[in-house]
């Protein structure tokens, strides 16, 4: 628990650098699962300015973002692909090839074999070394609203109406948000060496208690955390204040 967000963020930065670096120096890649909102971007920040300033290089760094809206052009304006450009990937060295986002714009009838091969494509990798997540006021982690199971595979799901309606003002209008989004399953991400789920504000701190201390249910994704052997979650006080 940090006092502030901008001070979690740079601890998490740092701590990602250090992978890329280590990986570097082995002559490995670094692979990270990235995610999108308001909670990362001070991360992204804090790693495009160790690139400018420290020369940290992203040249053995590959991604695989969490999740997209289905559907979604890669311009759109909303656009998870529009997002890491626009914070991250327009800003470092990473090449281009290695930086995954899923596809907002397949023909619905290519959805189920895309999933597949993002997957295949995750485990020829070599599987996600740290995955950065946050969490959703329905406990989502990715697009894996209430019902997802453990062993949840990157599909295409329908949002829940409090996602929904949190996503209304970026698309001016909840009846302008998507009904569906392409995502990562619970068991997907529980696959990564490492998870490090941030959660910043008072607005968390509910869903953050029952996913740290409520029961492992289908009900809040998040807690299924709770079973993975190496997962941080990183909160600000506002965040942690209903813990006990
Ligand atoms: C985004 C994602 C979502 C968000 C979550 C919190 O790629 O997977 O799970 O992390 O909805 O969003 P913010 O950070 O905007 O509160």
């Amino acid at each position: 628990v940090y006092r502030h967000a901008a001070e979690a963020s740079r601890a998490v930065a740092e701590q990602i650098a250090a992978l890329i670096r280590e990986r570097a120096s082995q002559g490995r890649a670094c692979v990270l699962g990235l995610a999108t909102g308001s909670t990362p971007t001070g991360v992204y920040a804090e790693l495009v300015r160790m690139h400018q300033d420290e020369g940290l290089s992203f040249q053995n760094v590959v991604t695989f973002n969490l999740d997209e809206y289905f559907p979604m052009q890669p311009e759109g304006l909303q656009s998870y692909v529009r997002f890491m450009r626009e914070h991250l990937f327009d800003h470092v060295d990473i090449l281009a090839e290695n930086a995954h986002v899923p596809d907002g714009a397949l023909d619905e009838r290519e959805v189920a074999e895309y999933c597949r091969q993002y997957e295949a494509k995750i485990a020829a990798a070599g599987g996600v070394d740290l995955q950065l997540l946050g969490v959703g006021r329905t406990g989502h982690i990715g697009f894996n609203e209430p019902g997802s199971g453990k062993t949840s595979r990157t599909r295409l799901i329908t949002l829940d109406r409090v996602t929904r309606r949190d996503a209304a003002s970026d698309f001016f209008g909840e009846e302008n948000v998507p009904q569906r989004a392409i995502t990562m399953g619970v068991g997907t991400i529980l696959d990564a060496r490492q998870v490090v789920l941030m959660a910043f504000g008072e607005g968390k701190a509910g869903i953050v208690k029952q996913a740290v201390e409520g029961p492992i249910s289908t009900i809040v994704a998040a807690s299924f955390l709770q079973e993975h052997p190496n997962a941080q979650f990183v909160l600000d006080e506002a965040a942690a204040d209903a813990l006990t």
